[in-house]
């Protein structure tokens, strides 16, 4: 059982803490399609103190998307703790702290994975931001630094004891990054050492995979990356698979294109036009996955930097996948 906060929830589906993906109109988008709690990218705590306008934007939510966490990460105390302050007056539901981050700029200074060298200061640092906010905080993190020191279960233990509301465990070591397969069977040993809810991140790309995580882990939750950029309707599906035991409306080729135009006029409300149609095209893929002809479309979609141009490509594509069945149905 989920339960945090005001936040009660049986098997919660998440999206995780993505940069340049969970901003506000790729979260709403996946709360209308299903998620349960929704995350900010993460935002660094130097930049939130310096007030850097940029990384100031990243804590801004709506009510729409509600429940939703705003991530912090650093490796440096004081700031970790007045960044939590600076976070909470935005009024989300939660304050996650970021333990997992394995990229070089961040890890090895000390931030993100950085964290797990160090569980006595993690735990200091957390136990000092569970004081100084009325939030509830959480922490997500991997099962270790590498191989040789996966010490998750004291990582757990200790987080526990200074407060934490629940804690999300990407399987992977640092040194794994995103490569090698999520071991999910440390989630069931996390469970036997702390009460808080436990949630299980890493590897879930389709909603079976969602299912098989729960039912192999016992987690109260199951967090999504990568397969809600491919897929945003995997938390739809999810949902459908735990209720009924079957998908009940896989999505069509309709649904695929009108969603994609959906999101990506969410993102130029919030953007300005090129910021918003550039950094779009990573989505395509997913929105036009196994569509006969995509390739090319995606070619000509790339081209474009404004609104207009790519929702007349992806109507016209439409029309001529209605009206030729028989060679685009595969
Ligand atoms: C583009 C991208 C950006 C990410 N940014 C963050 C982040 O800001 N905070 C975080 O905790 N994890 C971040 N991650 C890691 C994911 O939240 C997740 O832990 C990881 O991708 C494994 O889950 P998956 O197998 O479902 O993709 C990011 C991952 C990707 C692919």
């Amino acid at each position: 059982m989920f339960d945090i906060g005001n936040i009660k929830l049986d098997k919660a589906v998440l999206l995780a803490p993505m940069e340049d993906v969970t901003a506000v109109p790729f979260r709403k988008l996946c709360k209308e399609l299903g998620a349960d709690i929704v995350y900010t990218e993460f935002v660094n705590s130097d930049g939130l103190i310096r007030a850097n306008q940029k990384t100031r934007k990243k804590l801004e939510i709506t009510e729409t998307e509600r429940p939703v966490g705003i991530q912090i990460y650093g490796g440096n105390f004081e700031p970790m703790v007045e960044a939590a302050q600076i976070a909470e007056k935005e009024n989300p539901d939660l304050i996650d702290i970021n333990a997992g981050c394995w990229v070089k700029k961040v890890a090895t200074r000390g931030a993100g994975a950085g964290l797990l060298k160090d569980p006595p200061y993690l735990q200091k640092m957390v136990g000092e931001i569970v004081k100084v906010t009325n939030l509830p905080v959480t922490v997500k993190t991997r099962i270790g630094w590498d191989d040789n020191s996966i010490l998750i279960l004291e990582v757990a233990k200790r987080l526990e004891d200074v407060g934490i509301k629940a804690l999300t465990v990407h399987c992977r070591t640092r040194c794994q990054g995103h490569h090698g397969d999520a071991d999910w069977s440390w989630i069931p040993k996390i469970k036997e050492v702390v009460n808080i809810p436990v949630i299980v991140n890493g590897g879930i790309f389709t909603a079976y995979d969602a299912k098989r995580a729960f039912d192999e882990t016992g987690a109260d939750g199951v967090m999504i990356a990568r397969g809600a950029i491919d897929h945003p309707w995997i938390f739809r599906e999810t949902k459908e698979l735990l209720a009924n035991g079957y998908i009940k409306k896989e999505v069509d080729v309709e649904e695929r294109i009108l969603t994609a135009l959906k999101h990506l006029r969410y993102e130029v409300e919030y953007k300005e036009m090129r910021r918003a149609v550039i950094p779009f095209r990573k989505y395509y893929t997913g929105y036009l996955k196994g569509l006969y002809n995509s390739s090319k479309i995606r070619q000509e979609l790339m081209k474009h930097e404004e609104y207009e141009p790519i929702e007349i490509i992806l109507m016209e594509y439409l029309e001529f996948l209605k009206n030729n069945v028989e060679i685009t149905d595969n």
